[in-house]
């Protein structure tokens, strides 16, 4: 199976409730939360209080993507709030088995997110603890970003080391996902695709639609 995960960074954040819940009901089975701390990125966006006030507008999976410093600060915090999948970046992160760890002790999914020039081998001693692994195919920090290509030849290559390694690690991108490019990267080996500017702004539920036509032949 694929799953679009919808971005709520492109979302109207006056309207962030309404936003999801017509996402999720269009099909969306993942919804994507982009927590940024003006440190780790240049940007701020939102927090736990957020996303335990939005938790009840939708019944899709709350997947978390923490571009934070020392994310291990905030993993109960974002359990408690809602997420179900929490993910962290592997540059971020300074004691990441411990992260991910605890992330399964609260009941969570656990992702280690990369950055495009993060090497596949911060994984290795990992690997085996990780449900998720996020490709970044653009710089994270903002949407609507230019697909960087070199990322489907990284994506090919987690996707051989999760075979060879026999986890049942989850391959996500994020960054740059559109209608045009998403059948080639299931080829490549995506599960989980996360979609910002593509899905909302103009018509969300027509457009998760239209991701999930393309998704389901997969
Ligand atoms: C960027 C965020 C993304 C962002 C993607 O740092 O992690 O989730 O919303 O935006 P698009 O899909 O527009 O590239
Ligand atoms: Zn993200």
């Amino acid at each position: 199976m694929k799953y679009l995960a919808p971005s709520v960074l492109s979302a109207d954040f006056a309207n962030l409730g309404d936003e999801i819940r017509t996402v999720s009901e269009a099909g969306a089975e993942y919804i994507h939360l982009d927590v940024m701390d003006g440190m780790f990125v240049p940007n701020i966006t939102f927090g736990a209080p957020v996303i335990k006030k939005i938790r009840p507008y939708s019944k899709s999976v709350f997947d978390v993507h923490m571009m934070v410093e020392n994310p291990g600060r905030y993993l109960e915090d974002m359990a408690a709030a809602g997420a179900d999948v929490i993910s962290v970046h592997a540059e971020a992160s300074v004691h990441l088995d411990r992260d991910l760890n605890q992330i399964h002790q609260l009941g969570c999914k656990a992702g280690v997110v990369l950055n495009p020039a993060t090497p596949l081998s911060v994984l290795d001693w990992v690997l085996e603890l990780t449900d998720v692994v996020t490709i970044m195919c653009v710089n994270p920090g903002f949407g609507n970003q230019k697909f960087i290509p070199y990322s489907v030849d990284k994506i090919k290559a987690l996707k051989q080391l999760i075979t060879e390694r026999q986890t049942k690690t989850l391959i996500e991108i994020d960054g740059g996902v559109s209608l045009d490019n998403c059948a080639m990267l299931c080829e490549a080996g995506v599960d989980i695709f996360v979609a910002g500017s593509a899905v909302f702004g103009k018509e969300p539920a027509a457009r998760v639609k239209a991701f999930n036509e393309i998704l389901k032949n997969y």
